[in-house]
């Protein structure tokens, strides 16, 4: 970048919030440059996070159906073996496919791509310490901060991302360990649990609180989950602190206790997965040159408009408030772009999918149950098993269900949870239809292509109004 030139949005992280703010501004015309310090666009999610671990959620899953569910279905197959080497580089080309794609996208959309550290100088001004060696400036009108998340670290466990690891090392181990411990039983423990466990690996999840799932997940649906991964061979302990563990042996000691205290116990693993939550990232930006603070929780504190305290600098994706999700962020580019150029934008916090890819799926959309009871919410509720799904059937794969909440009185749904095939791609349908303030009856008079599995959610909507006909 020339120093004097003025941009009009300078962008700090290539990610899904940095990127998707790039095209649109360049879409609208605008001078627009974005720095990223990783060598590759698309953050954590396309290089570290949602691409790469949906590549081996598939293939391991491919992988563990091969080796278990193939005799019923009139499959007889010689020998299984697994090329995990193999495995790893079809999970790079679908990677480098993608972060190659942007920088196409960003070409044709005339954005600037900086490779390069971003640090700010000043208010308007952004230092730049570029990945080739040697350090440039530029200056921004409007800058956007999207430096993204990363994992929290466990206090007294260094990672090394071969024996202690995040789920950037569990992306990338070079051998299925014989057993694995997972830290938390969030989305990251249970997707890249569920990899390794069906690879081959002994699986121990470890969950300080009494459910599965994380922060959203209805305790149903959790509980329904935890059975369903129980059955496929993971374990679990609920309930459980990790009070720290040794490193020093070749394989790793684990020590916990029960939440309210009681008897240590020390569980060891070949590795161990930390996976206890993210937090905002922002090191090395130089927020104290331009008086810039962060809450307790290490966000960047911003308005409805996504502006920081200086209205000229705003702030979108993980690094700020909200679910720390691909889609979220992409939803906050858009809108932040247009608050810049029209002065309104919007996004719908009530209406963010949340997905969990192991198999079956976990999907989610809305309040759930123990949520609309804390809210002293007057709600009524109708379920749909998969088990009585024709298409679920044909398919063999028919553990699940679909669950409605909708308001007791107007009948308007409040939220929609589902485990079973497919959950993820339908979920979209729930979105949908809460961003349009539908009841459960609307969604039950609308008809749905026989044998779907799409049918299990129409028939959950029938059951939550009136009654369902197959169950
Ligand atoms: P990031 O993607 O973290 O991007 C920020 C970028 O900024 C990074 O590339 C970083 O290098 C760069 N950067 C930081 N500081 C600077 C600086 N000073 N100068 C220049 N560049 C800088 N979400 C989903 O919705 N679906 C999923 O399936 C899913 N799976 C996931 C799986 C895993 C294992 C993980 C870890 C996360 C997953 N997520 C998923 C979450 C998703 O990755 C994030 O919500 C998303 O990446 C957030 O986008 P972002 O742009 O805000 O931040
Ligand atoms: P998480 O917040 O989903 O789950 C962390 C879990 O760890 C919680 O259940 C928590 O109770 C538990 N925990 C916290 N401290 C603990 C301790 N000391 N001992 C035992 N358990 C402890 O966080 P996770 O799984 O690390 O994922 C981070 C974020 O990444 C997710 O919240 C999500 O936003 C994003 N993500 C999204 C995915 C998707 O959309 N499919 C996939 C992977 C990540």
């Amino acid at each position: 970048a020339s120093e004097a030139e003025e941009k009009d949005l300078v962008i700090i992280g290539g990610g899904v919030a940095g990127y998707v703010a790039a095209i649109k501004a360049g879409q609208a015309g605008l001078k627009v440059a974005c720095i990223e310090k990783r060598g590759s666009l698309g953050g954590t999610c396309l290089n570290v996070g949602c691409i790469p671990s949906k590549s081996l959620l598939n293939n391991s899953h491919l992988y563990h159906t091969i080796l278990h569910d193939t005799k019923a279905r009139g499959i007889e197959v010689g020998d299984v073996t697994l090329n995990l080497g193999a495995m790893m580089k079809a999970k790079e080309t679908s990677v480098s496919g993608l972060t190659k794609g942007i920088e196409f996208l960003f070409k044709k959309n005339n954005v600037e791509y900086i490779k390069g550290t971003g640090a700010f100088k000043d208010e308007h001004t952004v230092a730049v310490n570029l990945v080739e060696g040697g350090e440039t400036e530029v200056r921004g009108k409007n800058i956007f901060i999207a430096t993204g998340s990363e994992a929290t670290p466990f206090p007294g466990l260094t990672i090394d991302e071969e024996k202690v690891i995040t789920s950037t090392g569990a992306i990338a181990l070079k051998e299925v360990p014989k057993k694995m411990i997972v830290i938390g039983g969030g989305i990251i423990g249970l997707e890249m649990g569920s990899v390794w466990s069906r690879l081959g690996a002994e699986v121990t999840v470890v969950e300080y609180l009494g459910q599965i799932g994380g922060p959203g997940m209805d305790n149903e649906i959790a509980k329904l989950t935890q059975k369903l991964l129980t059955k496929q061979g993971m374990k679990f302990k609920l309930n459980t602190k990790v009070m720290g563990g040794d490193v020093s042996t070749s394989s790793v000691a684990i020590n916990v206790e029960a939440a309210k205290g009681g008897k240590e116990e020390s569980l060891d693993a070949d590795v161990v997965l930390v996976a206890i939550g993210r937090r905002p990232y922002t090191a090395g930006l130089g927020l104290e040159n331009i008086g810039l603070e962060t809450d307790e929780r290490g966000r960047l504190i911003i308005d409805q408009e996504f502006r920081t305290k200086i209205p000229h600098i705003r702030s979108i994706g993980d690094v700020t408030f909200g679910p720390m999700l691909a889609h979220k962020a992409e939803e906050e580019a858009v809108a932040a772009i247009e608050y810049l150029i029209k002065g309104y934008g919007h996004v719908n916090y009530g209406a963010i999918p949340s997905v969990m890819y192991t198999h079956p799926e976990v999907a989610w959309v809305g309040q759930n149950e123990q949520e609309l009871k804390a809210a002293d919410v007057k709600y009524k509720t109708g379920s749909f098993p998969f088990s009585a799904n024709s298409r679920a059937k044909t398919n063999l794969d028919t553990e699940g269900i679909v669950k409605f909440l909708a308001d007791a009185k107007t009948d308007r749904i409040l939220g929609i949870h589902i485990v079973g095939p497919n959950a993820g791609e339908m979920i979209a349908e729930g979105v949908l239809a809460l961003e349009y303030g539908a009841s459960s009856e609307d969604v039950a008079r609308t008809s749905h292509a026989h044998p779907t599995l799409s049918e299990a959610f129409k028939e959950a909507a029938m059951a939550t109004y009136d009654k369902a006909i197959h169950y």
